[in-house]
């Protein structure tokens, strides 16, 4: 049996279990996903203990992503592009760090949702961890150009700047944003207050695909105002089964059916 659990604070309301074991049963693997709440100032602790108990990997979320990337005593490429950390896999005293929040997003957008990547003018709303964790898989997709719109305009320049070699990537403010673009991908954590980006109804064109990293039992308002405005929308909760999916992959060698489970987790909302 391997032993795998999910660390963050909180933790109680996390959907990893679930999903996991249904991986798990799908795949025919031996193995058991817990939770566990870390305190805020014990996440290495916490996961020495376990390491110590021969748990075999976790998946981490907020708000130890940063600390989890410090941990790791080495990352996949992504993860190095994403300075952040949401799966750890323990071997041999060997503490890997991946991320597979962005590749779960790109799946969900070209695979679930049937809409190519490559080619197109994508706009990513936010400059904020969420931001970073998906840029490196985002661009390897290959867009025409990707740009990045932050409030605070300077994280959307450091950000370009530093993610200039991977491709067409550049940064501007929300009220710069005076065009139509092919995809919309907000990444900001502004619907957490139920707020909205300030950004124009002009970047949603009748062919845009709009994204919500965020997800709910009802659609957020980031994506009632893009449909309001034309655009086809879709929620984050096909990129929590699929980031989650691809950390099943790097555990176990196999990758399980996101589909099945996406709908059951969408009926139980
Ligand atoms: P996360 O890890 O979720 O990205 P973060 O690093 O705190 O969290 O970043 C939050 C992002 O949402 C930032 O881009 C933030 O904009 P600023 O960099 O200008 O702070 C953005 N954000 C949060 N609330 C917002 C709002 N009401 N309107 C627009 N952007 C907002």
């Amino acid at each position: 049996t391997g032993r795998y659990v999910v660390i963050g604070n909180p933790i109680a309301h996390s959907k990893s279990p679930e999903i996991h074991a249904r991986f798990a049963a799908q795949t025919c693997q031996d193995m058991a996903y817990e939770r566990v709440l870390a305190p805020l100032d014990g996440f290495e602790q916490t996961v020495r203990s376990l390491i110590g108990q021969g748990v075999k990997g976790a998946n981490v979320t907020v708000p130890f992503k940063l600390e989890a990337y410090a941990l790791a005593t080495s990352h996949t490429e992504r993860a190095q592009a994403a300075g952040a950390v949401n799966t750890l896999t323990f071997s041999e005293g060997a503490i890997v760090g991946d991320n597979t929040d962005g590749i779960g997003l790109v799946n969900d957008i070209v695979r679930n949702a049937g809409t190519e990547i490559s080619g197109k003018k994508v706009l990513l709303l936010g400059a904020g961890g969420a931001t970073r964790g998906v840029l490196l898989p985002l661009l390897q997709q290959r867009p025409a150009a990707l740009v990045i719109a932050n409030r605070t305009v300077s994280k959307a320049d450091d950000l370009a700047r530093q993610f200039a070699s991977q491709g067409n990537v550049r940064s501007c403010s929300f009220e710069a944003l005076q065009e139509s673009f092919d995809i919309v991908i907000n990444a900001t954590s502004a619907s957490l207050n139920a707020d909205l980006p300030p950004v124009a109804p002009v970047v949603f064109g009748k062919d845009t695909f709009a994204y919500d990293m965020m997800y709910g039992a009802e659609p957020t308002i980031f994506m009632r105002f893009a449909a309001q405005h034309g655009a086809a929308v879709r929620d984050g909760l096909g990129m929590l089964v699929e980031q989650a999916a691809e950390a099943f992959f790097g555990w176990r060698g196999v990758r399980p059916e996101t589909a099945p489970v996406y709908a059951e987790l969408r009926a139980a909302l």
